[in-house]
């Protein structure tokens, strides 16, 4: 079984440096989520076990009707209706967090986030990989499993902050910093080698920690067409021993 969700999202909620840059997540239940809705103009509704962008739904609100998307499936819903039509989406015997939605930033009309990918091969957590991801056209989940592709990130900084080096800069060193500490956190409780950071720019360049996977997959890294993440990621895993 994979460490849920919300167990890490709790971890990491203790660090201070980490706090301003976690999104509002709480257990989905109807007065929470309409609640949230009340707040935000979207919620995120997934699975606390979920992955590849499985079973994530998206509420947003459209003026007084709500738009409940999964997958490419789309409904459109009075305030009273929205949970059922979440309940049509939703697997009974997965438990569900609902989390503040975020506005991606865009390359190319696209939405991205980014990976971050850490390994610890000795006694010190250190980042193999950091990569844009880039979601397929239309979707709202940027996963590799769901069409989402590598693009390098320095090239996706750089158009989000129209070619300002010095926001470019600060931006990859921040999100250096804040991947490291979380794969601390996430290593005081659970003994892990590897850890995939998703990690969102919006609109306004907030740095977002979406969530951390102690079960990265590395795949998206051999899109690229420089191979040396990919490389030094198979190296560290030869020297763990996976
Ligand atoms: N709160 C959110 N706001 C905006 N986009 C989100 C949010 N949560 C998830 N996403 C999008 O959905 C993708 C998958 O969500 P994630 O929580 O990483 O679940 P999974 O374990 O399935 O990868 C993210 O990479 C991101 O593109
Ligand atoms: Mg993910």
């Amino acid at each position: 079984m994979t460490i849920g969700k919300m167990k890490k999202h709790k971890e990491m909620l203790l660090i201070p440096v980490l706090r301003p840059h976690l999104p509002k997540t709480y257990w989905m239940t109807k007065s929470r989520t309409l609640r949230m809705l009340k707040t935000y103009s979207s919620v995120f509704i997934k699975p606390n076990h979920g992955s590849g962008g499985n079973g994530i739904i998206r509420v947003k609100r459209l003026g007084k009707r709500y738009e409940v998307r999964s997958g490419s499936s789309l409904k459109i819903a009075k305030r009273s209706s929205i949970l059922k039509a979440i309940r049509s989406y939703r697997k009974s015997k997965h438990r569900y967090l609902v989390q503040k939605g975020l506005r991606l930033g865009k390359y190319h009309g696209k939405i991205f986030d980014i990976r971050v990918y850490l390994q610890m091969p000795k006694h010190k957590w250190m980042i193999s990989g950091m990569v844009a991801r880039v979601a397929a056209p239309h979707k709202f989940v940027t996963n590799y499993q769901k069409g989402g592709h590598a693009k390098p990130l320095r090239r996706v900084l750089k158009s989000l902050f129209h070619h300002n080096q010095s926001k470019v800069d600060a931006c990859y060193r921040k999100i250096k910093k804040l991947s490291i500490v979380i794969a601390k956190t996430v290593n005081k409780r659970h003994s892990i080698h590897e850890l995939g950071v998703d990690i969102a720019i919006d609109k306004k360049g907030h740095i977002w920690i979406i969530e951390a996977n102690s079960r990265p997959g590395h795949m998206l890294f051999t899109q690229l067409s420089d191979h040396t993440m990919i490389r030094t990621i198979m190296k560290n895993k030869r020297s763990i021993g996976i």
